[in-house]
């Protein structure tokens, strides 16, 4: 699948974002290792603290289906005008399942990054 391809498969995601809140909606797609991928959007609370980000939903349903590794994340925000990057704790989530590459939409086009580059000196026990 192609970057453009990973990231509008993202924002349809993002679609089904809860984010009454913020108003903030954005979309994520997990890609594991054999190519099969799970997407997630944000879901916020009442509690807002309890809320959950767009990656963090697909990483958990890829890690729940199985997964231990994957090789790509993708990310698109739906309400923005400047490209969505992560947040500090998305990467670190990231950093547990050994994310090779973070595709980000923006509006010049997807944008592809390492993890290394997003969040060097990483923490991970092993
Ligand atoms: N959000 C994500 O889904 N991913 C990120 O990496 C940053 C922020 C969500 C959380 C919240 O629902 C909304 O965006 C505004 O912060």
């Amino acid at each position: 699948m192609t970057n453009e391809e990973l990231v509008a498969e993202a924002r349809a995601a993002a679609v089904n974002a809860y984010a009454p809140f913020s108003r903030f909606r954005v979309g994520a797609v997990a890609v594991a290792a054999d190519g099969t991928r799970y997407s997630g959007a944000n879901v916020e609370n009442s509690a807002y603290g309890s809320g959950i980000c767009a990656e963090g939903s697909a990483i958990s349903r890829a890690v729940s289906a199985g997964v231990r590794k994957i090789d790509t994340l993708a990310v698109a925000c739906i309400d923005a005008d400047e490209p969505g990057y992560p947040c500090g704790n998305c990467r670190q989530l990231m950093v547990e399942f050994d994310v090779d590459r973070v595709v980000i939409d923006a509006p010049d086009g997807p944008r592809q990054h390492t993890l290394e580059e997003l969040i060097p000196h990483r923490f991970k026990l092993s």
